[in-house]
């Protein structure tokens, strides 16, 4: 049983942290996905690049829905999720890890949820929390474990990208409460917690944001400080891995649409 899964995000495409690596597909109502399988201390983990192997997938054309339902089918309990990120405020720089605890939603273009009336209905889920609180502890944990330089709480904004931000947008999403930005968390949050599992995202900062750096922002400049940090990341997704292993407990994300009969594949 594959019971874990990881959603790479820029600049993390291939499961290097796992052993004996398959790749498989799975059909969904939304398409087919490629994912891959490996082993880490005994335990299968699953393995999704988002933006796919080469980064061909822009941020709003990524299939979230497929992805989670996805994962979802394989039998995934908790996804751990990266994603690259601008930082909107100065004590926050590049190389620092955050773990992001709430979000705002800036995007216009993308479907958002599994239910859209008809067969499946009309869900509201609640939002109160929404990354796992259980997987944030642990993953908290694994980076004080290793030293790694982490913020333990941070807003994030989703913009719609593909494009970087302008300095005015910046400006105001850091006055709207906002800490990193990045283009790829909603809804893949939203739709976890619909699907009813745990999901929790590791944001690198990779820059500053538009305005806040004075220079003009590169894709280029994204990659390079992920790869510098890869190693990091590795690191904190290892020892986020061996904290879970021990992890059995239930989780209020199981139940997350109770209040719906829970979330049917
Ligand atoms: N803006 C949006 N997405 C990002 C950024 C940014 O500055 N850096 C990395 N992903």
């Amino acid at each position: 049983m594959t019971r874990i899964a990881i959603i790479g995000g820029t600049g993390v495409y291939d499961p290097r942290v796992l052993d004996n690596v398959r790749t498989c597909s799975v059909e969904t109502p939304y398409g087919e996905v490629d994912y891959t399988i490996g082993e880490f201390a005994g335990q299968e983990i699953a393995f999704l690049a988002r933006h796919g192997s080469k980064h061909s997938i822009p941020p709003h054309l990524i299939n979230y829905r497929a992805n989670i339902w996805a994962l979802k089918k394989i039998g995934v309990e908790s996804i751990l999720a990266t994603t690259a990120v601008g930082s909107l405020v100065k004590d926050i720089p590049p190389g620092q890890f955050v773990l992001i605890d709430q979000f705002i939603d800036f995007t216009h273009s993308r479907v958002n949820t599994f239910y859209e009336g008809g067969e499946r209905g009309v869900v509201h889920v609640d939002l109160t929390t929404p990354y796992c609180p259980e997987l944030r502890k642990i993953v908290a944990q694994a980076a004080k474990n290793s030293g790694l330089p982490t913020t333990t709480s941070g807003t994030y904004v989703c913009t719609e990208g593909p494009r970087f931000e302008t300095p005015a947008e910046i400006s105001m999403f850091a006055k709207l409460g906002g800490h990193v930005v990045g283009m790829t968390n909603i809804p893949e949050a939203v739709l976890a917690r619909e699907a009813e599992m745990c999901y929790m995202t590791i944001s690198l900062v990779t820059n500053y944001a538009a305005g806040i750096s004075s220079m003009p922002l590169t894709h280029s400049e994204v990659l390079d400080i992920m790869k510098e940090n890869t190693d990091k990341l590795q690191t904190l997704l290892l020892g986020t891995l061996r904290l879970l292993h021990f992890r059995q407990k239930d989780c209020t994300c199981y139940h997350a649409l109770k209040e719906y009969g829970g979330f049917k594949l």
